[in-house]
């Protein structure tokens, strides 16, 4: 029997399952290993069940033992992996697509409503009681009639797409390609960074975090979007230079923001913390019960199919 290192607590019937197919060595107090004990650990495993918190830098990969041969990341996103690092060691490393589409679109449109109708300041206030109605009070922004750039039109972005479409929202979007008139569904396609921004009167990110993508908004980009304009972040916090976000919330270039996901989770910039325009969640995007089943059952089938057949679909490098 194949031996595994899972580096985080699942949900139990997932943990059952990981032990009927393994020999699984499991984190049961969800303890968040360091990099030199995810090493140790390691020591005599054939694979790692690991998830998004787990940095697998190239020093830790370099360091990882001759029998890891698969790291199977607990997540679409695999950032916190050194894709080139592995596949020199000739470790292959997979994720879980798909699965968490319809959770994380849940998420990523919770957080145009909420950015978009002042949620943080309305909960504040209900919480507070006694607030005082009038025909202005927290006056936010309707989405219907509203235009949408997702950036990053992949299974995630459609997703919000069609459900946002559904609210009156008019769609823009950006990617590498051009999907077919299906997939687009009546979305505008830009190709061009900038004449995209220029549409987004909220911006939607849904993209991969990658080489291309890391700060891609930034100080220059963010002076595209509309005056005025929502920021979105449902994929990774690395999409964003924080400090010039922040800025531009506090000079009211941007109206609000709706994050899930940040640079340097969990520790935010404090920029964002006590802004009344932030509508902060801490990376829920997945957290429904079928979707972490669903993922940590795809994360152990990845293991399984690679050691059966020396190779897995959900195969990332
Ligand atoms: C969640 O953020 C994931 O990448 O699965």
């Amino acid at each position: 029997m194949k031996k595994i290192l899972v580096t985080r607590r699942l949900l139990r019937s997932c943990e059952d399952k990981a032990e009927m197919s393994f020999n699984a060595i499991l984190n049961s107090n969800d303890e968040l290993y360091s990099q030199k004990k995810i090493i140790e650990l390691s020591n005599g495993c054939d694979g790692i069940l690991s998830s998004l918190t787990d940095k697998l830098d190239s020093d830790t990969i370099n360091k990882l033992p001759e029998t890891i041969k698969i790291i199977s990341n607990f997540a679409v996103g695999f950032g916190n992996i050194d894709l080139d690092a592995a596949k020199k060691r000739d470790i292959i490393v997979t994720n879980t697509p798909d699965v968490l589409t319809d959770a994380t679109a849940e998420i990523g449109v919770l957080l145009i409503l909420g950015a978009c109708r002042r949620a943080s300041e309305g909960i504040e206030s209900a919480r507070q009681g006694g607030w005082k109605w009038s025909a202005d009070y927290l006056i936010g922004r309707q989405l219907t009639g509203t235009k949408l750039g997702i950036l990053g039109m992949g299974r995630i972005g459609q997703k919000i797409a069609k459900v946002a479409k559904s609210l009156g929202m008019i769609i823009h979007y950006h990617n590498r390609s051009q999907l077919s008139d299906e997939k687009e569904d009546g979305a505008i396609y830009h190709k061009n960074l900038k004449d995209f921004l220029k549409e987004c009167q909220v911006l939607s990110i849904c993209c991969p975090a990658s080489k291309e993508t890391i700060d891609m908004i930034n100080k220059e980009t963010i002076e595209y979007l509309p005056k005025g304009a929502i920021v979105t972040n449902v994929a990774r916090g690395d999409i964003v230079d924080d400090n010039a976000l922040i800025d531009a919330l506090n000079r009211r270039k941007v109206y609000a923001v709706g994050l899930d996901v940040y640079k340097n989770e969990p520790n935010l910039n404090p920029g964002y913390l006590n802004h009344k325009s932030a509508f902060i969640l801490p990376h829920l995007g997945s957290a429904t019960k079928e979707t972490r089943t669903a993922m940590a059952n795809l994360a152990i089938d990845n293991i399984d199919e690679f050691f059966k057949t020396g190779n897995c679909v959900n195969k990332v490098n």
